[in-house]
């Protein structure tokens, strides 16, 4: 396995998603990570990420020494680069001409890590690589034992190799896709310097997860919360396969979920996986918390605490439980760690089961904590879910809650669940369902004036959004063709009565967010 450093990059999962796709394992931890575990992870091989600090000065984060005593190979990418120039005695200076974006790097030399791979050659037979530059620093004196093996026009030293101590630096950044070699540089590393083996796939992961689960929790009983989302599924169907009806999930109706929801739900795990699940219809209670409520964070805050209500209520009939799994995946699990360390960016906090587990004096378990949301699905499809829920856009726990503007009631609920099953039917039988990130429609709770056949309706308004997004952080709208909103557009007209106008969101993330509230 392979221990990645973080000094806070935007890249710092990219580069960990590249080393598990090679099948290798690899977890990622602060820079300044404790000794004792950097000794118990016992690491084949560590690669430094980038970051957005200078190695120039008194505060510059820097590397505890053991990491160069440890006798395993090193990769510094950017930052990563720079710590280990500088504190293995080379030079960095705060470069003035900042470097972003693509270039082309010259490979020099002779190196394990480098040898046969190029994108192109020169006049001269000199080999050339298409790459991704991000960095205001660099490397201008070389620390003892190295040698250049890469150079572009701003810095003259863009990678370093020190084979003996097996220590490789780069200034560009191999994990992201517009380095066009840098999967093969990453494969390079961990497979023939690292001497690692590409066992980190599905069907490893599902055996010795079963095999975990069933250590751990022996003869107990676990309770889930279900919501129909992609992680908490994937983590029912596992659970399930370790340990059986043993397992009981739990799935409350909110009364905000979409069009048919709740019967998919059940179909698939009761009655098509065999899973134990009790299905609570508590719409009124949830609706009843929001009546007259209009501020968004407040509403989000009565779902999650009626959701918690409920939710405790059940277990509690169930008192022979003593587990609470739970479907975090391994962002969630960084994402919490960087709020402590400051190293990670902190995003939104989101409505989620958290705080359960103590309340309900159970265990928690989380079987899918190492697992990137890839991976996940991976998982899922393994354990046989079937491929529209594993590959789902996203839902947000609060639901129609934060789609319906202002107060929520049953009647604006209600239509806009016939608006959005609509557009989504659609974009499915266009083939633009999976070429979307997300999309939905959004129930705007004022009237406007039409005409339909002779006469004059006052009726709501819905608009769509559809958007591409990676990581959700930053999205831009989907440009979906006229004539395929204009096809969308008519049906719900003419197909919802109570809704005479449809809009078109044409906002980006930022400023805008993905959801209206
Ligand atoms: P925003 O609206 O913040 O959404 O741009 C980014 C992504 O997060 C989802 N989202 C939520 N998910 N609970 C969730 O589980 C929430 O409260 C929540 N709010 C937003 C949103 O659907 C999008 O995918």
């Amino acid at each position: 396995r392979i221990l990645i450093l973080d000094f806070g990059s935007q890249y710092t999962q990219l580069i960990a998603r590249r080393v598990r796709e090679a099948g290798v394992y690899c977890e990622i931890h602060p820079y300044d990570v404790a000794e004792s575990t950097l000794r118990d992870f016992a690491p084949r091989g560590i690669i430094l990420s980038g970051g957005p600090a200078s190695t120039v000065g008194e505060t510059a984060p820097r590397l505890s020494p053991l990491i160069f005593e440890l006798g395993v190979p090193l990769l510094g990418i950017c930052y990563g680069m720079q710590v280990m120039a500088a504190q293995l005695g080379g030079r960095v200076e705060v470069s003035a001409q900042r470097e972003y974006g693509y270039a082309q790097v010259y490979v020099h030399g002779h190196s394990r890590l480098l040898q046969d791979i190029e994108d192109h050659t020169t006049a001269e037979g000199e080999a050339l690589l298409d790459v991704w530059m991000s960095h205001g620093d660099r490397v201008i004196g070389l620390p003892e034992g190295f040698k250049r093996i890469a150079a572009t026009t701003h810095a003259p030293l863009a990678g370093m190799a020190d084979e003996k101590r097996r220590f490789y630096g780069f200034q560009f950044h191999p994990e992201v896709t517009h380095t066009r070699q840098g999967i093969r540089i990453l494969e390079r590393f961990v497979y023939d310097i690292c001497g690692c083996e590409a066992l980190w796939e599905p069907r490893h992961i599902i055996a010795k997860s079963i095999e975990h689960i069933r250590t751990e929790v022996g003869a107990d009983t676990v309770l889930l919360g279900l919501s129909g989302g992609v992680d908490s599924s994937v983590a029912a169907a596992l659970l399930h396969k370790a340990i059986g009806d043993q397992l009981i999930c739990v799935f409350v109706d909110n009364g905000l979920l979409r069009q048919g929801e709740a019967d998919q739900v059940m179909a698939t795990f009761a009655r098509h996986l065999g899973i134990k699940v009790i299905r609570i219809s508590a719409e009124a209670r949830f609706l009843e918390a929001l009546a007259g409520v209009i501020d968004p964070e407040a509403k989000r805050k009565i779902i999650g605490r009626v959701f918690i209500e409920v939710f405790e209520e059940e277990a509690a009939k169930l008192s022979n439980a003593q587990w609470l799994a739970q479907g975090t995946i391994y962002p969630d699990v960084i994402e919490s760690a960087g709020g402590k360390t400051g190293k990670a960016q902190v995003i939104k906090s989101h409505h989620n089961v958290g705080g359960l587990p103590e309340e309900l004096n159970l265990k928690l378990l989380e079987p899918l904590r190492e697992l990137f949301k890839d991976e996940v699905r991976q998982l899922g499809t393994e354990l046989g879910l079937p491929f529209e829920l594993v590959y789902r856009h996203p839902f947000p726990g609060p639901g129609l809650g934060v789609r319906i503007l202002g107060e929520v009631k049953k009647e604006y609920a209600d239509l806009l669940r016939l608006a959005d099953a609509i557009f989504i039917e659609e974009l499915h039988t266009h083939d633009w369902y999976d070429k979307v990130s997300q999309a939905f429609a959004v129930f705007l709770p004022v009237k406007s004036v039409g005409v339909m056949g002779d006469g004059r309706c006052y009726d709501f308004v819905v608009a769509l959004r559809a958007v591409e997004s990676v990581d959700f952080m930053t999205a831009r709208w989907a440009h979906l063709p006229y004539d395929f909103l204009d096809h969308v557009s008519r049906r719900i007209i003419n197909e919802v009565a109570g809704i005479s106008r449809v809009t078109y969101d044409i906002s980006g993330k930022p400023p805008a967010t993905i959801e209206w509230e």
